[in-house]
Order: structure tokens, then sequence, then C-alpha cells
């Protein structure tokens, strides 16, 4: 069987490889089985190795989409009368505030613009200034406008006051290095369709093993379905999720960590930021402008100005990729107008040229030359 091939150029769910795809292709089974519990097991080891957590480190998994895992961290890892600064310079920080808010937990937001890039001083101010926070949020790469965010400092600075940090990991693990034996955050969050290339339809939450006993005294204290003790703790005891797992997304994700283990971290890492620059590169030659300075790009999602041009609209523009088998992606709320382009999934640099020769043919479409 053949399977046309899509070149997906929104960060996730990604263009995965047939390999990936064919996984899926399994005898039907009752995930209560102690085989499908073995597999399952085999990933949830893996994980943490994707990002050097080792030993103190451990993970779970949940069926739902990324958003689904942040809300697992941050309803099970607050006490009753924490406090989480969330860090928010894209719409995932505001996202995780909202979370936190939503279940009524005290929520300081260190609001920025999309696109500006967070002052760990001003971060250090919060903690000092405010003892009744116990937690920092933060997105490692934001995906709203291909930020890195200085995750590093950020850890140091909260641990050095004894704060705890959750770090949403979505488009960035398996993509872009992460050491979490430097980092010691103490819960990151992925899901299966990112960086990983998978399918879209797990989540999963690394964090360290010394967590458990506050993770158990906060036991279904907001959610019942999200926490992270009883998912954990089932699991440990009877080799099962507790709710139904996406019983081929498991099978998918097997595959997609052997294939990211064969290609190694470095190698994935590698191949990604080839895209990126060739992307760069090629946008920039047509003269398009960026909404990042490169200091803080992330390699893995290039946010690209909006042109002026009367005739540009960026609808249009998607529909006449998409007619060729591409699909690039809108902006999403940063400080300039801006559509996304991103790099992570099995894409390769031909595959970024074919779409810059693509791009090419757009551009002659346009009336005047590209302007802004
Ligand atoms: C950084 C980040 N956090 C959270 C999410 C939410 O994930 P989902 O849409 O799978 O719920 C995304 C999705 O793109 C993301 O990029």
């Amino acid at each position: 069987m053949k399977i046309e091939r899509k070149i997906l150029l929104n960060p996730g769910p990604a263009t995965t490889s047939d390999e990936v795809k064919f996984a899926m292709l399994v005898p039907d089974i009752c995930p209560r089985e102690e085989e499908f519990g073995a597999i399952m097991n085999t990933i949830k080891e893996d994980l943490p190795k994707v990002v050097n957590a080792g030993d103190e480190y451990t993970s779970v998994m949940f069926t739902a989409s990324g958003t689904g895992g942040v809300e697992a961290v941050i309803t099970s890892a607050i006490p009753a009368g924490g406090k989480i600064l969330v860090v928010e310079n894209g719409a995932y920080g505001t996202r995780m505030a909202e979370i936190a808010e939503t279940y009524k937990i005290p929520t300081v937001r260190y609001r920025l613009a999309y696109g500006d890039f967070p002052d760990v001083a001003t971060i250090k101010r919060y903690l000092d200034e405010d003892a009744t926070i116990t937690h920092v949020g933060i997105i490692d790469h934001e995906t709203t406008t291909g930020m890195r965010n200085p995750v590093q400092e950020v850890c140091d600075t909260a641990h050095a006051l004894g704060r705890e940090v959750i770090v949403d990991c979505m488009s960035s693990f398996a993509g872009l290095p992460i050491d979490l034996q430097r980092w010691q955050a103490d819960y990151i969050v992925s899901s299966s369709n990112k960086c990983i290339q998978g399918m879209p339809g797990l989540v999963f939450v690394i964090f360290k093993k010394s967590a458990l006993n506050a993770l158990k005294e906060n036991k279904h204290g907001r959610s019942f379905y999200f926490d992270i003790y009883s998912q954990y703790d089932g699991f440990r005891n009877t080799g099962q999720m507790p709710f139904t797992p996406p019983v081929q997304v498991v099978y998918a994700l097997r595959k997609a960590l052997d294939l990211f283990f064969e290609e190694t971290a470095e190698g994935r890492i590698r191949r990604y930021r080839r895209n990126y620059e060739v992307l760069k590169e090629g946008l920039s030659s047509f003269g398009f402008r960026f909404l990042l300075e490169d200091r803080y790009q992330s390699g893995l999602l290039i946010a690209v100005c909006e042109p002026a041009n009367e005739d540009y609209d960026f609808n249009s523009m998607h529909d006449f990729f998409y007619a060729r088998g591409y699909t690039i992606y809108p902006g999403k709320g940063a400080k300039e107008l801006t559509f996304r382009l991103s790099v992570l999934g099995d894409l390769y640099e031909a595959d970024i040229r074919s779409f810059l020769k693509e791009m090419s043919a757009y551009l002659s479409t346009l009336n005047e030359p590209l302007k802004y």
C-alpha cells in the first residue's frame, strides 16, 4: 500500500514516516493484556532517555492531546495553598495560566508581548517578593513565535529559591537539545505527535521520582482523570492504564521511539537544524522578514512577518500550497502579524527545497514584488 506523502509545515501533528503509519496496523488487542502492558512499559522507560533524564526521573502517560498533559501537571503538582508564576510570552504560556485559573489555583502572570524574551531577573524578583509562589511554569519552545525560552536559567533561579519548575516541552522534546540532568526541571510535558514523530493521542509527563510522595498527598485533589499519582500507581500495580489507551497510537509511538534512537538525538536535532537553515535562507532570499532576532530562534519554527502586498492574503496562500501537498500555518497572536512554518516531523532538506520552489511560484502570482 502506498500512502500519499504530505509535507506538514504546521508544528504538529507532524509529517510521519510510513514505518510509523504502518506500525498501527496490528491485530486487535485488549489493552488489559500483559503483552500490551509490556509495550507500554518500554515506552514509559524510554521516554525519559530521550531527554537524558537519568534514574531520578520517571514518566507517566495519559490519553489526551498536549493540553491534557499540562492540565495533569498543573492540577496534580501544585498542592492546596500553592501558587504558580507563569511566564507568558506566547499563547501556550497564556493557556497554562488559564488552566491554573480554571482550577482556582492562585496564579501570577508574568505577561510579555508574544515574541518578547523573558527577563530572568524579573522572574527572580517575582519569587523574591512573593514567598507563597511554589511553582514556576514556562514553555520551552513557544510555538506561537518560535522562541526558545531560558529554561536552564529559570530552573537555576527557581531552585535556588526552593521553588519547583514545570516546563511545557510540547514542541521541543526530541527536537531541541534538552538535558534534564542539567535542567533539573521538576516536571516536563510533551506529546506523541510532534518532534518524536508519532501519532496524536498520547501525552506524557516526565517528573522526579522524589515528587511521588507529594503527588500522593495531592491525589485526586482537583482532577479525577488527570491525576498523575493514580495514573502512575495504577500502571505500576497492574501494567495497565486505568482508562482506555489509544491502542494503535501506542504502537506508533513505540515505532517512533525506535526510529528516534536509531537516528540519535544529535542526528534528529541536526536534521531539523539543517531544514531550518535552508528554509530561513530561502525565505530571506525572497525578501521575507521574521518576527524574532536570530539569537532567540529555536531553529524549529519560523514566524514570518506577513507582507504588505495588497493581493497577499494568508488563506489564499494556504490554499495555493495545500493544493500542492504542503500545509502552512497561520499566526497566533504574536506582536506582529505572522504566518508560521515549522520544520519538525519526518521532513528533510529536499522537502524544504521543494517547498521553496513552490514559494517562488506563489510569489510570482503576486502583482508586485514582496513588500513590507
Ligand atoms: C508549546 C505547546 N504547548 C501546548 C500545546 C497544546 O497541545 P495540543 O494542541 O495537542 O493540546 C501545543 C500545541 O501545539 C504547543 O505547541
